[in-house]
């Protein structure tokens, strides 16, 4: 492919819900998309796609990974409430490693899915901006505060950029009464990504990744900064929504109902997730 803004992309999570939207969205702005997961892709590469396997929590790993990248999409780790282990592992390890080896590989830009629920405490009726305390409401939101600080670090001491994702309810329509107020289609997810990539100077950038919901709970972001202008709304869905899903209990917390989740107990992970 030719004049392509990248060279060699590297996207981890590859096999995840957002590594296969970001797919082909991707490829189309690099020579080599490297698709990376611990676990085997359900769609095998195609033209213009390599794929590495790599447990993020391996360092060596993680290098042998990164070499020759100039981008990094990392969509890697857990991405709900889990075992303070499994995130340790791969959230808060496999973050440090990809930022050490990025850095190492002269790396310039890591876009990095963060979530929501660093803000997930915050009251429903308060408007947020990324200048507020985080307030995460789950050992995962905590793993996520971490990679944002990492992130910062990162920028400040190296110079190395990062733009971190809050990201909202991302799925291909909003399925619950809270997501009304926070669902990123999968179009403006691919087309936050696209931003993320090309903005001429990132620096250290936090924007929440939402569609153009009327509804929203928060402001004050990057996402003009990096020329992001999302499309889709999950407003023709409400009436609908409203109809089936009417009764669901109101959201006093913008996480949802992040006290139905509890850390120390396992069954609550996969029963009641937390609200994405
Ligand atoms: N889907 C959403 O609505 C949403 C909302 C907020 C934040 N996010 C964040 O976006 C990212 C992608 O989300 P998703 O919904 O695609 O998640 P997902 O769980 O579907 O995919 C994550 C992928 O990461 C891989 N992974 C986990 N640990 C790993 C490790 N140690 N080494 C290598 N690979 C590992 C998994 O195998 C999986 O394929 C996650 O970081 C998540 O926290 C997603």
């Amino acid at each position: 492919m030719e004049n392509t803004p990248f060279q060699r992309i590297i996207l981890t999570g590859a096999a995840g819900r957002l590594g296969k939207a970001l797919r082909p969205g991707l490829r189309a702005l690099c020579e080599t998309l490297v698709l990376s997961d611990r676990i085997e892709l359900d769609e095998a590469p195609a033209a213009g796609e390599e794929f590495i396997p790599c447990e993020l929590a391996d360092h060596p790993s993680v290098s042998h990974l990164l070499e020759g990248a100039d981008l990094v999409v990392h969509m890697g780790g857990i991405s709900q409430e889990c075992s303070f282990d499994a995130l340790l592992h791969s959230n808060l390890i496999g973050q440090f490693n990809l930022y050490d080896n990025a850095l190492a590989h002269g790396v310039k830009r890591i876009v990095l899915a963060s979530t929501n629920h660093v803000t997930g405490f915050y009251p429903v009726e308060q408007l947020v901006t990324p200048h507020m305390p985080v307030r995460p409401d789950s050992l995962y939101a905590i793993s996520k505060c971490y990679g944002e600080t990492l992130a910062r670090f990162f920028h400040d001491r190296h110079g190395l950029e990062s733009v971190c994702l809050r990201i909202g309810n991302c799925s291909p329509r909003p399925l619950s009464l809270r997501a009304l107020s926070c669902w990123l289609s999968h179009a403006d997810l691919c087309e936050l990504v696209r931003c993320a990539a090309l903005t001429p100077h990132a620096g250290f950038a936090i924007v929440y990744g939402t569609s153009a919901n009327a509804a929203t709970w928060w402001d004050g972001d990057d996402a003009a900064r990096i020329g992001y202008r999302p499309h889709d709304s999950s407003e023709i869905f409400r009436a609908e929504l409203l109809a089936t899903a009417g009764n669901q209990a109101k959201c006093v917390h913008q996480g949802g109902n992040p006290l139905n989740v509890d850390y120390r107990q396992p069954a609550t992970w996969n029963n009641r997730r937390l609200s994405r």
